[in-house]
């Protein structure tokens, strides 16, 4: 019996797919086609798949062509699939020529001709495109055009700057539809606003945007004060929108998945949360408080709200000039040190200790992909590595999109009642350094 493998997203399910299944099975007697499963696709940096898994294990189950149905995993399963399967033919669309020349060792390659004029990456820009829009003062766009490239369903089409030149320039670089510099004629054609322009015009353009009923990212902090950003929240919620603070970390599966591990006991009972950042490494180089935010982000999302008590340890030079901080939060029963230098460097890292042993976090971990746990009486270190593209803010879109499918008014990766906690910390900070 010659048995036939072939893998695809099978998303939208199309005329192509049909076709590609069809000539697989005609080249043998029996046929297994591999879906792949969202976690893979998120893994490969495919954020943009509509159909749940089981759905298109159900497209790909009606056509009746399939003998066997399997879902694809992980890298490098192929290999594995071909050889637990007995396979003689693995088969693939043109657009993967070459590409799986490797697996001749294995079993025949057959690369098949594409359907022309049909994909799923087609049918989906044919679905409702969410316009966005973005405010600045100056023509960095933090990466926000082309991380939008990787999410469905947005565009960015138009930029705000009080300054023309600015707007006119900005376009131009990012080659954008349209540049404003009348706010309102600006919001009246967005569906989604990403506010980064300098910390005090922030909170006016937020206030107005959400009025207008239109979701709004804004670089964090928004405000830089806890009542505003609550009174901003109800805004969002009273108006049936989302206000996103640019936290990216916390849209990162990496992180996501260490808080989990972490709150489920990796390192048995947390005793200490050490985060440390150079502000020059941060994006470049960014503020005190648009660096500090974040790190005071991953002690909440690790120790929770309900902090003792903050302290700064402000270091300044001989001219008076700030340039490290040892910032420390007091739990019940951990402490939280985050470690900022301003003009000198420190080591960035993240380091969580617990009583039964530690995850650390090297190098960037407000963009990481990777951690390692080192657990008591374990020989060796625990590694945990995921897949990381670009600078996170894709991460972010996708949630946003999730967020407007299920028309919800809150931020589900960081709570509001989390972020106005921040705030108060910040606060706390800035008032006592
Ligand atoms: N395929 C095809 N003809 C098309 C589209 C897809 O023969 N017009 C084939 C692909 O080459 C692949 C299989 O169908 O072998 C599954 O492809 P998949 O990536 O799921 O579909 P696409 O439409 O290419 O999806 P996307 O646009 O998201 O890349």
């Amino acid at each position: 019996m010659k048995k036939v493998i072939t893998y695809g997203t099978f998303d939208l399910f199309h005329k192509g797919h049909y076709n590609i299944i069809k000539r697989a099975k005609a080249l043998g007697d029996y046929l297994i086609v591999g879906v792949t499963s969202e976690s893979f696709d998120i893994e490969r940096g495919k954020l943009n798949v509509r159909d749940s898994l089981i759905k298109r294990i159900e497209n790909v189950r009606r056509t009746g062509l399939a003998d066997e149905i399997i879902i694809e995993e992980y890298q490098g399963q192929k290999v594995s699939d071909i050889i637990k399967y007995d396979i003689d033919v693995l088969v693939v669309g043109s657009d993967w020529r070459g590409k799986f020349d490797y697996l001749k060792n294995y079993c025949d390659v057959v690369y098949l001709e594409r359907t022309k004029n049909i994909s799923s990456t087609k049918l989906r820009s044919e679905g409702i495109i969410f316009n966005m829009g973005i405010v600045t003062d100056d023509i960095q766009d933090n990466g926000f055009v082309q991380e939008s490239k990787y999410v469905s369903g947005v565009h960015v089409e138009r930029v705000f700057s009080e300054t023309e030149e600015v707007a006119r320039d900005f376009c131009d670089k990012y080659e954008l539809d349209s540049w404003w510099n009348d706010y309102e004629e600006f919001l009246s054609d967005v569906d989604i606003v990403y506010i980064k322009c300098r910390q005090k015009d922030r909170e006016e353009y937020i206030r107005k945007a959400i009025e207008k009923g239109k979701y709004v990212i804004s670089d964090s902090p928004a405000v830089l004060s806890p009542d505003k950003l609550r009174t901003l929240f109800q805004m969002a919620r009273d108006n049936h929108v989302v206000l996103i603070e640019r936290l990216t970390l916390v849209y990162l599966r990496a992180f996501n998945q260490l808080v989990w591990l972490v709150h489920s006991n990796l390192v048995g009972d947390l005793v200490s949360v050490k985060c440390a950042i150079s502000q020059d490494d941060f994006e470049g180089g960014k503020p005190f408080n648009e660096t500090v935010i974040h790190a005071i982000c991953v002690v909440v999302k690790l120790l929770g709200k309900d902090c003792l008590e903050v302290n700064t340890n402000a270091v300044t030079d001989r001219n008076g000039d700030f340039v490290y901080d040892m910032i420390t939060m007091k739990y019940k029963t951990a402490l939280a040190t985050i470690e900022i230098g301003t003009t000198v460097d420190v080591e960035d890292e993240l380091v969580i200790i617990g009583s039964n042993g530690r995850v650390t976090v090297p190098n960037d971990w407000w963009n990481t992909g990777y951690f390692e746990a080192n657990i008591a009486g374990k020989e060796f270190l625990k590694r945990y590595s995921f897949n990381f593209e670009g600078n996170g803010f894709r991460y972010l879109l996708q949630e946003l999109m999730i967020m407007i499918r299920d028309k919800r008014t809150e931020c589900t990766r960081l709570f509001y009642d989390e972020s106005v906690k921040l705030m108060e910390i910040l606060e706390t900070i800035n008032q006592k350094g």
